[in-house]
């Protein structure tokens, strides 16, 4: 197992090179097994594992609260070496509804200063807008944040989902760590445009989504029963004909991972890591197998032939169904 590290940006801490994204531990896709999330939470540090990725939104507070009592039952040095990056601004109802974003100063505050409550911490290492308020420039909504900072409150300042414009408006604002942004074999449009734009900037990448929400996990059939409320039963890619087409990518994948005796997890998260030393992909295991799987991503090398085979077996704009549904699209400044 790899003891490299990668760079935030460059103003950022060093990270171990994969995060942890807990948002699955509450409930965004289905039912999560508290117990075994706890365990996963303490297996990632125990790993090496620093970056645990979570926003005040996921479960209305459950994730931060999940992870105040990971980190309290962790021993002192593991406890010690998590960094905590968290998102805000999106608004939602006690039955779980999405009720638009909030990214005014004042909001961005009252949102930070709950956050440090229920994770029990006195700092947050990174603090970003889940997605651009179209009502609140950014400039605004960044100035807020390097306030916390000067006060101490928070250490640095991240974006999400946001585009070219929109990232040099921040950076010119204030230091930006790192943007995090989905990407990965199958969900690549961050590459024409965004990622120039932060590689000049020398802002980092968190990526999410590196196993399409589990499509190209390999471990994702057809028959999966899923909960209403899960993420995937409205997701394009996961729907009709378009799940067939993107599940069949999946087995011309399974077929490099097999002879590379590696899992079709391990090759999607693999091409990440190797786009790009500023690249810290956020894996959402919630289980202990899971978790395990992802890290042993980072024994695996895609040499020139293993990524040609992979280029060849699912191309740069394969996917069939966008990332997200049609209203979630149109909110994403990212994809202006
Ligand atoms: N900024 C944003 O807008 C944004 C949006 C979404 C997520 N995020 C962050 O990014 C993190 C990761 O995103 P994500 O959960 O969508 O990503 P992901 O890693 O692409 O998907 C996680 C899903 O993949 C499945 N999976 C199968 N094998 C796995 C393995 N070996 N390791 C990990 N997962 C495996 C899990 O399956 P099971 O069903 O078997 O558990 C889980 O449902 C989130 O937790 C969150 O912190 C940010």
């Amino acid at each position: 197992m790899t003891t490299d590290t990668r760079p935030l940006g460059t103003t950022g801490p060093h990270v171990f090179p994969l995060g942890l994204g807990c948002m699955g531990m509450s409930g965004m896709y289905g039912d999560a097994d508290r117990p075994e999330s706890l365990a996963t939470i303490h297996a990632a540090l125990e790993a090496g594992v620093t970056l645990l990725d979570t926003g005040d939104f996921y479960g209305m507070g459950h994730n931060e609260l999940l992870i105040r009592e990971a980190l309290r039952t962790a021993p002192p040095a593991r406890r010690e070496q998590a960094l905590i990056s968290v998102k805000f601004g999106a608004l939602r109802g006690p039955d779980g509804s999405w009720l638009g974003y909030d990214a005014r100063p004042a909001a961005v505050k009252n949102f930070a200063a709950h956050s440090l409550q229920r994770l029990g911490v006195d700092h947050i290492d990174v603090l970003r807008p889940s997605r651009l308020d179209p009502q609140v420039p950014i400039e605004e909504t960044v100035g807020a944040i390097a306030e916390l900072v000067e006060q101490g409150y928070v250490r640095h300042i991240g974006l999400s989902e946001v585009g070219a414009d929109t990232i040099r408006r921040a950076a010119a604002t204030a230091p930006i760590t790192d943007l995090q942004i989905e990407y990965s074999l199958i969900s690549r449009g961050v590459e024409e445009e965004i990622l120039p734009t932060v590689r000049e900037l020398g802002i980092g990448i968190t990526a999410y989504g590196v196993l399409s929400r589990g499509l190209i996990s390999g471990h994702f059939s057809a028959d999966r029963q899923l909960a209403a409320a899960d993420f995937r039963s409205f997701s394009p890619r996961f729907q009709g004909d378009n799940l067939t087409h993107n599940l069949a990518l999946v087995e011309a994948l399974r077929k490099i991972a097999e002879q590379k005796g590696v899992s079709v997890a391990q090759i999607a998260i693999a091409w990440v890591l190797g786009r790009g030393a500023d690249i810290v992909p956020l894996v959402g295991a919630r289980s202990r197998e899971r978790l395990a799987e992802a890290l042993g991503a980072l024994d695996v090398t895609l040499d020139a032939a293993d990524l040609r085979a992979v280029e060849e077996a699912v191309p740069a704009d394969a996917a069939a169904g966008d990332r997200y549904p049609a209203p979630q699209m149109a909110q994403l400044d990212s994809e202006r």
